[in-house]
């Protein structure tokens, strides 16, 4: 049976036929849409790389079946700069050494974008650091992304 939900995505409406329910918002974006700066790491929500925001709040994307999603406006790394113009986050990022190798940065600045709109990251490192504890970083690049967390804010 094929489903048929309807999404918004990076601002952009779609209507998108679903052959098996079971395909998580993370391959639907990756393989069937190939937005791909959205990464796949552990694939079972314990790593963060795979944020996005789905209607303004941050979302593992890997436990998230599409079918469910229907009607949300999903927004992805793609979607945050504006031309040339990176988002403050990612400009962040990058004023303040956020990343080193970039396969979780995604997914770090995914998440950092939902908590200052949410408006809980504040300005105390230690908050931020607990709120950004489900975006892991291999690389240990943690300092710099507080910073730019913090930074983004300024
Ligand atoms: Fe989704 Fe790791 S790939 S949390």
């Amino acid at each position: 049976m094929t489903l048929s939900i309807s999404l918004t995505i990076n601002g952009q409406p779609k209507t998108i036929a679903l052959d098996d329910p079971r395909v998580t918002l993370l391959d639907l974006l990756r393989e069937r849409l190939y937005l791909t700066g959205t990464k796949k790491g552990c694939d079972r929500g314990q790593c963060g790389a795979c944020t996005v925001l789905v209607d303004g709040r941050r979302m593992n994307s890997c436990l998230s079946l599409a079918v469910s999603l229907n009607g949300t406006e999903v927004t992805t790394i793609e979607g945050l700069a504006e031309g040339d113009d990176l988002h403050p986050v990612q400009a962040a990022f990058i004023e303040c050494d956020g990343f080193q190798c970039g396969y979780c940065t995604p997914g770090q600045i995914m998440s950092a974008v939902g908590l200052i709109s949410e408006g809980h990251a504040g300005d105390d490192p230690e908050r931020v650091r607990e709120l950004m504890s489900g975006n892991l970083c291999r690389c240990g690049a943690y300092q710099g992304i507080t910073e730019a967390v913090l930074e983004a804010q300024r």
